[in-house]
């Protein structure tokens, strides 16, 4: 082969071997990997414009908060996973606790009210959730209970539905009240709480709605997307038992009702932590909150979108404002006093 003939194929394969490395840096450029507790359509509509708008692609893998927690954990540095989002706070504490999250800035972000982000941007909520209770309005014309403290009165023996106190929305919700209460009111709350059940807690914040209105007790401690979700269902029957439901928002003379998000953080070992950012910023943005708020009924976290009709109905109602890493800090306390007075 002659000088000039090998030179050129030296330069043909530098071009090349350029190319690959452009094209491996492009892709690494272009995606974001999310390890998501959530499982919802309207997530993925939302992926999906993203990815129209930036090029940047979404992978979701999708699992059980805690289970994702420790996969992250098992691959350290290693790990791809550029953000982990949650259904509620105590999970994304959780996370930051084991340091498995890394603060980022963000003016962006920074929209979202202080109280529902980690004050140095470990993690942010996206959506927000008010646990209410419900009553059955065909049999009630005015609802039979007002706050919180009610569901613990004897009148309400053998009357109250509420999933396990070991599930992270009733653990947050415990951890709320301790902040109001204190330890020891929290524990003789719970106490008559148990003491009122319908039966011992089984099933989903949509199970207890059911039994509810299936007339097994009076009273239901839910999350406010599943009410909407009923009404919104595919299954002609279950929006018909959801047409009854009177919502209650505990505690408007006092705190407020309590108050839980969905949010996300940057895991500690991103890859893309850039391209992670700008998913987030997306997410909290105001084409995204609306179809949060219309699709989901959940709660957006800025200001100025829309609530859905159905949100829009139950009207305005007052928040508690806890900073929502207090939820964090008294989880593990709060799920002792559960165990201690009863609550399974
Ligand atoms: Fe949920």
């Amino acid at each position: 082969m002659g000088i000039a003939k090998r030179l050129c194929r030296i330069a043909g394969v530098m071009v090349m071997s350029f190319g690959v490395f452009l094209a491996s840096a492009f892709a690494q450029e272009k995606q974001v990997m999310v390890y998501s507790h959530r499982h919802y359509e309207a997530d993925q509509k939302l992926y999906d414009r993203f990815t129209a708008k930036t090029g940047i692609k979404v992978t979701v893998l999708k699992g059980d908060a805690d289970q994702l927690i420790q996969r992250i954990k098992a691959e350290g540095s290693a790990s791809r996973a550029d953000i982990l989002m949650t259904a509620d706070i105590g999970r994304l504490w959780y996370a930051q606790s084991l340091g498995l999250l890394q603060a980022v800035s963000s003016k962006a972000l920074d929209a979202i009210p202080a109280q529902l982000r980690e004050p140095r941007g470990y993690w942010f909520g996206l959506t927000k959730r008010a646990r209410v209770m419900v009553y059955d309005t065909s049999r009630f014309s005015q609802p039979p209970l007002v706050n919180y403290e009610d569901v613990a009165r004897p009148e309400f023996a053998g009357k109250v539905l509420v999933r396990s106190s070991g599930n992270v929305y009733n653990i947050s919700l415990i951890a709320g009240l301790m902040e109001r209460w204190g330890e020891k009111k929290t524990g003789e709350w719970i106490k008559g709480l148990s003491a009122n059940l319908a039966r011992t807690p089984k099933g989903g914040d949509r199970d207890q709605i059911k039994a509810m209105v299936a007339g097994e007790g009076t009273v239901a401690i839910t999350n406010t997307y599943y009410i909407i979700q009923m009404l919104q269902s595919q299954d002609a029957a279950e929006r018909e038992l959801a047409k009854r439901i009177g919502v209650i928002f505990p505690d408007q003379q006092g705190k407020g009702t309590h108050i839980n998000i969905s949010g996300a953080g940057i895991c500690v070992s991103s890859p893309n932590r850039t391209q992670a950012i700008l998913l987030l910023e997306f997410l909290a943005s105001r084409e995204a909150q609306e179809v949060f708020a219309a699709e989901n009924g959940e709660y957006p976290v800025i200001r100025g979108v829309e609530l859905s009709p159905i949100l829009a109905s139950w009207g305005i109602f007052k928040e508690d404002a806890l900073s929502l890493d207090r939820l964090g800090v008294n989880s593990a306390r709060a799920l002792e006093l559960a165990d201690a007075n009863g609550w399974k």
